[in-house]
C-alpha cells in the first residue's frame, strides 16, 4: 500500500454539488464542465443540477422520496436527483397497477459504469412489478453515429449480457433493437405525424443539413417511450440521464397530441383563455344567482359586474378584461355555469358520437366539443381515455421520466468512451479496473497531515462516487461511513483507493461470470442479435 500520501495526481475539480446551504452531502458529486445545455448528441456534463430545476421544470427527486415503495439506494443517495411527473409510477407501483419501465441504449462501445445505472433502475423497477423494457438504439446508433451494422451487433450483444447478468428477467420484460419492430416503426411514422421540422430546430438545433435518418431516429426514440403503452396506456417511466430530457419534453408534448379529446374547465359555450377563465371563475363564485332574474347567473351579470370593478382590483391586465367582456357580452343571456369541456381534437366521427352517449347526465353537444355538466374533471379525464381507446386509440399518459447525475470521470472532468482511463467498462479486466481506480484522481487534500486537519473532500471525489453509485451495494451505512471517515480526516486517499480498487475487481470478475452464466439465457430471448442489413 503506498502509505500517506493522499493525492496521487492533481485533484481537478471533479464536480460541485452539495445542498442549498453548501453543506455536503454524501450522495456523490458528479458534474463535469460547465454548461447546462441539455444536447442528446453533444458531450453532456451538467455543472449544477440545480439550474436543470429552475431551466427546465426538472422536480427534485427528493420530493417524492417517501411516495416511492423500497426506494432504490441510487434514489436514497441523491444519485438519482430529478424526475418528471413520476408520482403516477410510484403510485401504480405501490397499489399493484399496471405500470412500466423503458430505456434505451446506443451500442456504440462497450457497455460501462454509468450504463449500469439505467440497467439497475430499470431492474429495480421490474422487481417492483413494473413491465420492463429495454431496447438497442441501433438505427440511431447508424444514423446518429455511424456505426456500421457489425459494431453495433458486437455492442448490442454486449450491453444485453450485463443487463441480464444484473438481473433483469427476460421472461418477464421485453427486450428488442429498433430496426427489428415492425410495431415500433408503425408507431413511430404516426407520431411523425404530429411533429414537424420547426419543432426540430427548436428542440434539437437541427439545420439544412441534419440528415433525414437522424430525424427519423428520433420518432423512433419518441416511439420507443411510447411503446410499452401500445397494449393499453399506462404510467411509464423513462430512467435516463438528464441529456436526454429534450426526447423525454418532446414525447409527453406528442403523447398529448395523439390524444383524440382535450378535457377543460369552462363556464359557457365559448372558449375562454386560462386567466380569463380564472376571472370568471372567481366571479362565478362571488356572484349570488339568486340576486338576479329568475335565479339565473347569466353572462351579461358577470359582464357587468365585471365593468364595475376597478382594474386594480383585478388580477388581469387591461387587454385580458377587455377580450374577456368582449366574449361575455357576446355570450348576453346565456347563463353562465361551470361545466366539463371535451373538446374534440383528433377523433374520429365514430368516437366523437361515442363519447357523446358515454356521458352521463346533462349535457351539451356543439360542433367540436360537448360540456358535460355532471362530470368532474377527472372522471372526465378517464370517459377520454377509455372512449379513445375502444375507439382504436392509443390514449397515452404522458410519459414519466427519471435522472440520474452523470459520473465523474476517473481523471477528473466528465466520463467518455473515448478516454478508456476516464470510465470503467464492464468488460474490462479486473486488474485492469483495479488499476484504473488506483490511478484516480481524488478529493484528497495535498498531504496527509493536512488531510488529517481538513478532511477530504468527498462530494468532488471520483472515488467516493464508486462506493456511492456501485461499490457500497445497497449498503447505506457503508457509504456513508466512508463519507464522514473522509470528510472527518479518518481516511487517507492512499487505503480509500485501495479499498476501492479491490472492490471492483471483485465486482467486475463476478459481473464477468454472470456475464458468462447468463449466454444461454440471451439465446432464448427473441431479440434479433444479428441484423440482416448491409454492413
Ligand atoms: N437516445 C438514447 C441514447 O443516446 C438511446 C435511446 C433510444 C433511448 N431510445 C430510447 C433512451 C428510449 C431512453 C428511451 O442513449
Ligand atoms: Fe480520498 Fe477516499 Fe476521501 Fe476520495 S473519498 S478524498 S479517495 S479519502
Amino acid at each position: 500500500m503506498s502509505g500517506d500520501d493522499p493525492r496521487e495526481e492533481a485533484p481537478e475539480t471533479a464536480g460541485i454539488t452539495g445542498s442549498e446551504s453548501g453543506e455536503p452531502l454524501p450522495d456523490g458529486g458528479a458534474a463535469g464542465a460547465d454548461d447546462v445545455a441539455l444536447d442528446p448528441w453533444g458531450s453532456s456534463t451538467v455543472s449544477d443540477y440545480r439550474k436543470l430545476f429552475e431551466e427546465f421544470g426538472i422536480e427534485e427527486f427528493d420530493e417524492i422520496l417517501e411516495e416511492v415503495p423500497n426506494p432504490h439506494y441510487l434514489m436514497r443517495r441523491g444519485v438519482i436527483f430529478g424526475h418528471r411527473d413520476y408520482r403516477p409510477v410510484a403510485e401504480a407501483m405501490q397499489n399493484d397497477e399496471p405500470a412500466a419501465v423503458l430505456s434505451g441504449f446506443m451500442p456504440t462501445g462497450d457497455p460501462h459504469i454509468g450504463h449500469k445505472l439505467v440497467f439497475d433502475e430499470i431492474i429495480w423497477h421490474q422487481q417492483q412489478g413494473a413491465d420492463a423494457y429495454a431496447l438497442i438504439a441501433d438505427l440511431e446508433a447508424n444514423a446518429a453515429r455511424g456505426m456500421t451494422w457489425e459494431e453495433i451487433d458486437e455492442h448490442a450483444r454486449d450491453y444485453l449480457l450485463s443487463l441480464l447478468a444484473l438481473g433483469f428477467d427476460p421472461e418477464e420484460g421485453t427486450l428488442y433493437r429498433q430496426s427489428a419492430n415492425r410495431e415500433l416503426q408503425d408507431l413511430a411514422f404516426d407520431l411523425g405525424a404530429e411533429a414537424n421540422f420547426s419543432e426540430f430546430q427548436s428542440i434539437y438545433g437541427f439545420d439544412g443539413e441534419t440528415d433525414v435518418s437522424h430525424m427519423q431516429s428520433v420518432v423512433t426514440q419518441m416511439a420507443d417511450i411510447l411503446y410499452p403503452q401500445l397494449e393499453e396506456p399506462k404510467p411509464t417511466v423513462i430512467p435516463v440521464g438528464p441529456d436526454q430530457d429534450p426526447h423525454v419534453r418532446l414525447a409527453r408534448d406528442l403523447a398529448e397530441r395523439m390524444r383524440f379529446f382535450k378535457v377543460s374547465e369552462a363556464y359557457a359555450s365559448f372558449e375562454l383563455e386560462p386567466e380569463e377563465r380564472d376571472l370568471v371563475a372567481d366571479f362565478h363564485e362571488r356572484l349570488d344567482p339568486a340576486d338576479f332574474d329568475d335565479d339565473t347567473l347569466r353572462c351579461t351579470h358577470v359582464a357587468e359586474a365585471l365593468e364595475e370593478t376597478p382594474l386594480e382590483d383585478l388580477a388581469v391586465d387591461a387587454a385580458t378584461l377587455d377580450s374577456v367582456l368582449t366574449k361575455l357580452e357576446e355570450g348576453g343571456m346565456e347563463p353562465l355555469r361551470p361545466r366539463t369541456r371535451f373538446f374534440d381534437r383528433r377523433a374520429t366521427e365514430e368516437a366523437f358520437e361515442a363519447l357523446i352517449d358515454a356521458i352521463d347526465g346533462e349535457k351539451r353537444v356543439y360542433e367540436n366539443h360537448v360540456d358535460a355538466f355532471e362530470i368532474d374533471r377527472d372522471e372526465a379525464e378517464e370517459l377520454a381515455r377509455e372512449v379513445e381507446v375502444e375507439n382504436g386509440g392509443y390514449g397515452f399518459r404522458p410519459p414519466s421520466s427519471i435522472y440520474h447525475r452523470f459520473m465523474t470521470g476517473l481523471t477528473g472532468g466528465k466520463m467518455s468512451s473515448s478516454v478508456p482511463a476516464s470510465h470503467i467498462s464492464l468488460l474490462d479486466d479486473p486488474e485492469d479496473g483495479y488499476s484504473k481506480v488506483k490511478a484516480a484522481t481524488t478529493g484528497g487534500r495535498e498531504t496527509a497531515e493536512k488531510q488529517r486537519e481538513k478532511g477530504g473532500r468527498a462530494d468532488e471525489c471520483p472515488v467516493y462516487e464508486l462506493y456511492a453509485y456501485l461499490l457500497s451495494g445497497d449498503d447505506d451505512e457503508f457509504a456513508k461511513r466512508v463519507y464522514d471517515e473522509c470528510v472527518g480526516g479518518e481516511r487517507l486517499c492512499g487505503d480509500c483507493k485501495e479499498q476501492a480498487a479491490q472492490l471492483m475487481k471483485e465486482f467486475l470478475e463476478e459481473h464477468q461470470e454472470k456475464r458468462e452464466e447468463v449466454e444461454e439465457l440471451l439465446e432464448e430471448t427473441d431479440i434479433e442479435l444479428e441484423s440482416p442489413r448491409r454492413r
